[in-house]
């Protein structure tokens, strides 16, 4: 039997069986525009004590304490969770997740009594192998690209199903590519080239030792969040984000260079679609699986026609899709995050702020190619009406410097994304830094 979140933006009389808590101390993972947004949506809880933040950035020291640790120090991490008497984990990117930290935690006599936020690697593997979440879809009968998948024994299989389908040709590297590991070709014959070269080559290393083929989908693509405590499913604010480098979505994909929400073009009736033919069933389908799931599903789709396909499911938040989606959350996200680790969802109402929201992101210059680091950040001070989220940046000698190709998100809110990014647009005029770069037409397309 499947529970339903109750979402509603009207408050009703929330269950408050977070009261028998006291304060308690959290530690978050990862050092992004995502991990800054949870330090500063959890700052706010009044249940928060002290927030760590392994590795963290300039953004998190002004809110949290960061710890230098690498996220897959796995034997860091228990000394920090215990020496900081640690009672809640939220893990950001997937790495961590799919290298299996959250069994790490249930498998020590110590670790398995902190609460944590992010499925085990068998559940992971939705994000960490493309041919497993492909399966699971089907098993599930969830909409999805058709497909089938191929190791490099299999090459002439592989070229035969290449040929049943019609171009563009997608190809996707079965493991985590770093969002790499996806080509689309026009031509069957550099489909069949790139296909050698991943299965034979490793052109995507160990990530390319199997390939799924699919059917390509023409539609436009939006994001769908659920947070699920392995009983209960509640579903979060839908988002668009931006992954071109360039203006009118051209060049280089990258980590994401803006987001939206919510998305103008989810309609009531289409979010219904993707709760009765995929969020549904893709709970029940890990419950019958036996991957019990207390974390966050992040639902890549395509809205074709009316119907929504599934394109991938990611086992953790969108970046930069959290710094839209967690401001118009107007619950206590403590709160939220306890009732997922302790199954309690189902006594939760979601409350969301109707207003926009919309990030935009700024690069490095020559990001997602080469880049130059340590370039002095200004201005940051005079932002008043907008949210500056760091992603890649630190302290050094006192000043706020850059350390990574996306370096800010910068979030407003406004009645419509025209507003919102105006007013996102007008607080980024007010920083600066060597070469930096950001696309100024996000919403072109809404
Ligand atoms: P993924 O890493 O699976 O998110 O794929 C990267 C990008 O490739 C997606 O965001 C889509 O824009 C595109 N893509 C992936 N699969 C398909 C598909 N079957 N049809 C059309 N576009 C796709
Ligand atoms: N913005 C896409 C992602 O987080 O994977």
């Amino acid at each position: 039997m499947i529970f339903k979140g109750k979402p509603t933006v009207t408050s009703t009389k929330e269950v408050n069986f977070v009261k028998q808590f006291i304060k308690m101390n959290i530690l978050i993972i990862g050092s992004g525009g995502r991990e800054h947004t949870f330090a500063w949506k959890m700052k706010q809880s009044p249940y928060a004590e002290k927030i760590f933040v392994i590795p963290g950035n300039a953004g998190t020291a002004s809110i949290a304490i960061n710890l230098n640790l690498d996220v897959l120090d796995f034997e860091g991490i228990k000394k920090a969770v215990i020496q900081n008497a640690i009672e809640l984990v939220i893990v950001g990117p997937e790495v961590p997740l799919v290298e299996g930290l959250r069994d790490f935690f249930e498998n020590d006599k110590i670790l398995k009594f902190v609460r944590f936020i992010g499925p085990a690697a068998a559940a992971a593997q939705l994000e960490g192998s493309k041919e497993f979440a492909k399966h699971f879809m089907s098993r599930q009968n969830i909409p999805t690209a058709a497909y089938q998948s191929f190791d490099k024994t299999q090459l002439p299989a592989a070229f035969a199903f290449l040929e049943s389908l019609q171009p563009p040709y997608v190809l996707k590297a079965d493991g985590l590519a770093a969002g790499k590991g996806v080509l689309i070709l026009d031509d069957i014959n550099e489909a069949k080239q790139e296909l050698r070269a991943i299965l034979l080559d490793a052109k995507f290393g160990k990530a390319g030792q199997k390939v799924v083929i699919e059917e390509f989908l023409n539609g436009i693509e939006l994001s769908v969040f659920v947070l699920s405590d392995g009983e209960h499913y509640m579903i979060l604010p839908s988002a668009k984000d931006y992954k071109r480098i360039g203006e009118g979505d051209t060049g280089l994909n990258t980590g994401g260079m803006g987001a939206v929400s919510p998305v103008p073009f989810a309609t009531a009736d289409f979010l219904n679609k993707v709760e009765k033919r995929i969020v549904i069933p893709t709970i029940k389908g890990l419950k019958e699986q036996n991957l019990p799931y207390k974390g966050f599903i992040f639902i890549g789709l395509m809205k074709v026609g009316d119907d929504p396909y599934v394109i991938e499911y990611n086992v953790r938040m969108g970046d930069p899709e959290t710094e839209v989606v967690i401001p118009r959350i107007e619950n206590d996200f403590l709160k939220l995050l306890l009732a997922v680790s302790d199954g309690q969802l189902h006594k939760m109402d979601l409350r969301i702020n109707p207003q926009t929201a919309a990030t935009v992101v700024v690069v490095s210059g020559g990001y997602p190619e080469a880049y130059e680091k340590h370039k002095t950040i200004s201005g940051l001070e005079n932002v008043t009406d907008s949210l500056v989220f760091h992603a890649g940046t630190a302290f050094k000698d006192g000043a706020v410097v850059s350390t990574g190709g996306r370096v800010l998100a910068v979030t407003a809110l406004g009645n419509d994304h025209k507003e919102a990014l105006k007013k996102a647009y007008t607080s980024i005029d007010k920083i600066a830094f060597d070469k930096m770069y950001f696309r100024k037409d996000l919403g072109f397309d809404l």
